[in-house]
C-alpha cells in the first residue's frame, strides 16, 4: 500500500517538473531571442586575435640618435632588412626615437608622467593577489622606476621602458591615423627591436618559422629569452632527437611564459596585446618585470622562442 502511495505521489512529481519545464523553456527561449534581436547591454568591443596568417607588417627600431657610438646602428638594420631581409624586405621599418634621458629636462619627464607612459609606483595598476604573494614573500622582485622622492632611480630604466611602450602607442595610433579599419587591425603585427639587436639571414629565416606557428590569440612573444629559460626544452629536444626523425622535429619552440620573463632586445606584439598593454599603463617599475607581472596576473599570453631569435650585441645602455 506504502509502495503505491509513494509510486502515485512519484508520478504526481514527474509531471509537475515536465510542467514547469514546458513552460519555462519557451519562456527562457524567447528571452533569449528577445535578447538577441534588442540586446539590452552590449558586450564592450573586444579585439580579436588574428584571422589571417601571422606575418609582420611593421618594423619598429629604437633608435639612440645622440649616441655617437651607436646613432648608425638602427638606420643599418633598417638597410639591411631592405636589402637582405628576405620576406621582411618589403615590410615598413620605422626608426623609433629613444628617450633622450640623461639630457631630459625635468619638465620632459613630468610630460611622461602627464601621459601615463612612466609614472612612481603610486601609480601602479594593483597587481592581482598572486602577483602580490610574490612580492610579499620576495618570490618577485622589480626595481621601481622612480624613488619615494619621484626621482628617476636609473636613467636607463627610464628611457627603456618610456620608449618601449611609446613605440607600441605610436604603432597602434598610426592605424587609427590612417584609418586602417578596426577589424583589419588584429592582422596586423609590430616587430620591436632595440638598435643592439643582431639579425642576419638565419635569424630572419627563423623568425619566419616561428610567425608561421604562432597562436593567433597571442600578445606578445620575446625573441631574445634567456638561454637558461629554455633548459627543459633542451631536454625534450634531447630525449625527441633519439626517437623522431629530423624532418618532424620544428625549431625555434615556442614556449609560454608564466611566471618569468626577461629581455626586450626584440618582441613582437599583436594589436590586441599592444591594446592591452596600454590599458595597464604607466609603466612604474623595469620593463621586463613589468611586463612578467602582467603575465603572471593573466593579463598578458606571452612565448618565448626557444633558441632565441633576435641576437644581442650587448652594448652598454645609452642614456
Ligand atoms: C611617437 O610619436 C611622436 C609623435 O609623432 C614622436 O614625437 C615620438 O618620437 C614617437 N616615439 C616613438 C618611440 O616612436
Amino acid at each position: 500500500m506504502r509502495d503505491v502511495k509513494y509510486l502515485a505521489s512519484a508520478c504526481k512529481n514527474t509531471n509537475a517538473w515536465r510542467a514547469v519545464l514546458l513552460t519555462t523553456l519557451p519562456l527562457v527561449i524567447l528571452w533569449a531571442l528577445i535578447q538577441h534581436t534588442f540586446p539590452l547591454s552590449r558586450p564592450p568591443v573586444e579585439v580579436g586575435c588574428a584571422n589571417r596568417p601571422i606575418r609582420i607588417t611593421d618594423i619598429y627600431v629604437i633608435h639612440s640618435y645622440w649616441s655617437k657610438d651607436r646613432k648608425e646602428l638602427a638606420p643599418g638594420i633598417c638597410r639591411w632588412l631592405a636589402e637582405h631581409g628576405g620576406p621582411l624586405a618589403d615590410v615598413p621599418c620605422t626608426l623609433a626615437p629613444g628617450f633622450w634621458a640623461s639630457a631630459a629636462p625635468r619638465s620632459a619627464i613630468l610630460d611622461l608622467i602627464r601621459q601615463r607612459v612612466v609614472a612612481p609606483e603610486s601609480h601602479a595598476r594593483p597587481l592581482g593577489w598572486y602577483t602580490k604573494l610574490l612580492y610579499r614573500f620576495h618570490v618577485s622582485g622589480a626595481a621601481a622606476l622612480f624613488d619615494e622622492q619621484e626621482q628617476p632611480l636609473s636613467l636607463s630604466y627610464l628611457g627603456i621602458a618610456a620608449v618601449n611602450v611609446m613605440a607600441q602607442s605610436n604603432w597602434t595610433a598610426a592605424m587609427t591615423r590612417q584609418g586602417v579599419p578596426p577589424r583589419d587591425r588584429v592582422n596586423r603585427h609590430l616587430l620591436l627591436i632595440e638598435d643592439d639587436a643582431e639579425l642576419n639571414e638565419e635569424r630572419v629565416a627563423m623568425l619566419q618559422r616561428t610567425v608561421a606557428q604562432l597562436d593567433p590569440c597571442y600578445d606578445m612573444v620575446g625573441l631574445d629569452y634567456k638561454e637558461n629559460f629554455c633548459s627543459l626544452q633542451w631536454l625534450k629536444d634531447g630525449l625527441a632527437s633519439w626517437f623522431l626523425p629530423a624532418a618532424w622535429r620544428t625549431s625555434p619552440h615556442l614556449v609560454r611564459a608564466r611566471l618569468a620573463f626577461s629581455r626586450t632586445t626584440g618582441l613582437l606584439f599583436s594589436y590586441k596585446g599592444a591594446l592591452r598593454i596600454q590599458s595597464a599603463m604607466p609603466v612604474t617599475r623595469e620593463l621586463d618585470l613589468w611586463y612578467r607581472d602582467l603575465i603572471t596576473d593573466g593579463l598578458l599570453r606571452v612565448y618565448v622562442t626557444c633558441p632565441r631569435v633576435v641576437g644581442i650585441m650587448g652594448l652598454p645602455t645609452v642614456t
